[in-house]
């Protein structure tokens, strides 16, 4: 698999390496998401780049990661996320029934982008957002909607077919186990089609 494709394919990630991120590639990861679509072109999103060692622990406490593996799947301190990006938006302009479909766009490129440089990381919307937002002196008309986690990867992952549970669950091994129903479950051509077992 090569580019763009593989990256799509294999994003997905719970626990990550020590090793901290580059500020310059934190940076870069929020310009993809400055440009990505937006619903009428509105510019109501901006990040927060949360990389200090001692934000980053009161940080962790105010998201519920991984809740379908908890307590087996909870990451010790040398596993935890180095950095996080908050996305806000500014709810006196926001577009009240496109906001969402515009962080999910922006949240996408930076998740793509980073694991093309070999960078994990996980959409938390479970948050404390008055605890987040004390913390990260955010006024009361911006929303902190979302916080990317982000790490260095260090697990693989493994998609497997989804029969019934969404839920993502580990091994004995401590690999992480992610069911997506298949390709011909859910493609259908030219016409919707029955197809007996969804
Ligand atoms: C809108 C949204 C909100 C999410 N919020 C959380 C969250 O609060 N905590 C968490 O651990 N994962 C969260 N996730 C990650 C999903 O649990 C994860 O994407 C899903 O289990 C599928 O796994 P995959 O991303 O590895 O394919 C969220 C994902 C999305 C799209």
């Amino acid at each position: 698999m090569e580019g763009i494709y593989r990256v799509i394919i294999q994003r997905r990630i719970r626990r990550f390496k020590k090793r901290s991120i580059a500020l310059n590639l934190l940076k870069k990861m929020v310009n993809c998401a400055r440009l990505a679509p937006l619903a009428r072109n509105l510019q109501t999103i901006e990040y927060i780049i949360v990389n200090n060692k001692e934000l980053c622990s009161q940080f962790f406490s105010y998201l519920k990661g991984a809740a379908y593996i908890s307590p087996q799947g909870d990451l010790p301190l040398d596993k935890r996320p180095v950095a996080y990006i908050a996305i806000l938006v500014d709810m006196k302009k926001a577009d009240q029934k496109y906001f969402a479909y515009d962080v999910g766009a922006a949240v996408e490129n930076i998740l793509l982008f980073a694991w093309s440089k070999d960078i994990g990381s996980c959409w938390m919307h479970s948050i404390e957002r008055e605890n987040i937002a004390f913390l990260l002196k955010v006024p009361s008309h911006i929303r902190v909607d979302s916080i990317i986690s982000l790490g260095y990867k260090d697990e693989k992952p493994q998609i497997e077919k989804f029969i019934d549970s969404p839920k993502y669950w580990k091994d004995n091994f401590r690999v992480l186990h992610v069911s997506k129903r298949s390709l011909e479950e859910i493609i259908h051509y030219n016409y919707y089609r029955n197809i007996s077992r969804r």
